[in-house]
């Protein structure tokens, strides 16, 4: 049996829970909360969206499986992990790494848009 198009994204997103509930652990542990945003974005931006994704294109596999989607998947787990990574060292105090920052939110927004004409497209 082919493999259903939304595998991939939930694989993605157990592992990005592991990395948001690390931070989580981590913050609660040493009472430091200075990388909440980051704890919250692996989650929700990480975890939640992707696996919500998954589920959307395991059900319904002809808005999964195609370029779009594929194109989809590399821009939001790079501009996430890029992301996350100026991020962190936005929050410890290297501003001058914010222009970047605002090109990889612009790389995720850009695969929400290509997920929503998926969506609109192509499930009926
Ligand atoms: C063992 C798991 C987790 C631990 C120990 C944990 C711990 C924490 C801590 C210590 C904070 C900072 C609170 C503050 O400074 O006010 C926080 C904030 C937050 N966490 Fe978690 N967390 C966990 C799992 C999750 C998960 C699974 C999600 C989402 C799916 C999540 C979403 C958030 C959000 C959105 C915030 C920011 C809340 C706000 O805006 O005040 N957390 N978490
Ligand atoms: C590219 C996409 C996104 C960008 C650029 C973005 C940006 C931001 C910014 C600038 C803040 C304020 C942080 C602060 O005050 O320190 C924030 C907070 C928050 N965002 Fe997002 N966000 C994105 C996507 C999302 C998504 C998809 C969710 C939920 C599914 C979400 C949930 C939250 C929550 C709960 C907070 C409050 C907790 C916190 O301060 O970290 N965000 N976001």
């Amino acid at each position: 049996m082919l493999q259903s198009p939304g595998v991939l994204w939930i694989k993605a997103a157990v592992i990005y829970l592991i990395i948001g509930v690390g931070f989580g652990i981590y913050m609660g542990a040493s009472g430091n909360h200075l990388l909440m945003p980051v704890h919250a974005h692996f989650n929700l931006l990480g975890w939640a969206s992707l696996a919500l994704v998954g589920l959307i294109y395991h059900h319904y596999p002809a808005a999964g499986s195609n370029r779009l989607a594929t194109v989809q998947f590399w821009l939001h787990n790079i501009g996430l992990l890029v992301g996350m990574g100026l991020l962190v060292a936005v929050l410890r105090g290297n501003t001058s790494v914010e222009p970047l920052l605002g090109v990889a939110s612009m790389v995720i927004g850009t695969a929400v848009v290509l997920f929503a004409i998926n969506v609109l497209q192509r499930i009926n």
